[in-house]
């Protein structure tokens, strides 16, 4: 969903003056290499959305307006096996989404590590198949996939799955060692390419909202975590949205497809 991207290099050398004798050549320069992510915004055009990128692994969005599409945040390039560390605050109204985002090429596939989200579990619509759930840094995802046909995509308008790990326990910052779930992901059948971009991503659609993130940097205290809408089949041990997380996930739902 984001053709529109950027190197974003916060690494700076120094590069020194060497007065005197002209055959010195420059040995043992200090550098000063700050962290360096990648960064990629993409907006619909309908969108009104302020992305600014701030130090380090650092972003913040103000969306507003309930209307359009955008996906923007900090990573890397190519993404892989790593164990993504973030933090910081994501307060949609309405939908989006705060994931670990990505792309591969042959084939084209875009993926989702969903950490948190709004109004809409991606999960709810009669398009999308389960392939079973996985455990990972300390949580429970479930895996889902779903086809978009003729949509944008990092190689223009194409037809490509979409495979997405959606935590069962909402949460805003931790780790996310997206090779848990890469490998999970291909156990299922979905069949990953070569890693494009990477990105601890902001997705808004529709909504407003408001959302600073910090990647690389893994929260300091203890993260609050809310179990996702209530799936239909299971019992009441799962109480509603605001609620802590108390038991674990119970086994896999039948979700509402409307
Ligand atoms: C986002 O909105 C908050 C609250 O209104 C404001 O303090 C902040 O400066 C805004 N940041 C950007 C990047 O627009
Ligand atoms: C995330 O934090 C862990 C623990 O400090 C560290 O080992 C790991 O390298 C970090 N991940 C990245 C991608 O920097
Ligand atoms: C999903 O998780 C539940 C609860 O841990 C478990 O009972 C169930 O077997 C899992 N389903 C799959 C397909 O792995």
């Amino acid at each position: 969903m984001a053709p529109l991207h950027v190197w974003l290099s916060a690494a700076f050398a120094f590069c020194g003056t060497f007065a005197g004798a002209a055959s010195v050549q420059p040995q043992n320069v200090p550098k000063s290499v700050a962290a360096s992510y990648y960064s990629s915004f993409w907006n619909d055009g309908k969108a009104t959305v302020k992305y600014s990128n701030g130090a380090n692994g650092q972003y913040t969005v103000n969306w507003s307006g309930d209307k359009g599409n955008f996906v923007g945040g900090k990573g890397w390039n190519p993404g892989g096996n790593k164990a993504v560390n973030y933090s910081g605050t994501f307060e949609p109204d309405g939908n989006a989404y705060l994931a670990v985002y990505g792309w591969t090429t042959n084939p084209l596939v875009e993926y989702y590590i969903i950490e948190s989200f709004g109004t809409h579990n991606p999960s709810d619509t009669p398009e999308a198949t389960s392939k079973g759930n996985m455990t990972s840094d300390g949580g429970e995802y479930e895996i889902w996939t779903k086809m978009r046909k003729n949509k944008p995509s990092i190689q223009g308008t194409a037809t490509f799955p979409q495979f997405w790990s959606i935590r069962t326990a909402k949460r805003v910052g931790g780790t996310v060692t997206t090779g848990n779930h890469f490998k999970a992901w291909t156990d299922a059948g979905l069949k990953l390419g070569t890693h494009n971009y990477m990105i601890v991503a902001v997705e808004g659609q529709d909504s407003s909202g408001t959302a600073v993130i910090n990647v690389g940097v893994a929260p300091t205290g203890s993260v609050a975590e809310t179990p996702t809408a209530a799936p239909t089949t299971t019992s009441t041990e799962l109480s509603g949205a605001g609620a802590t997380l108390t038991s674990t996930y119970l086994g896999y739902p039948t979700r509402n497809t409307t």
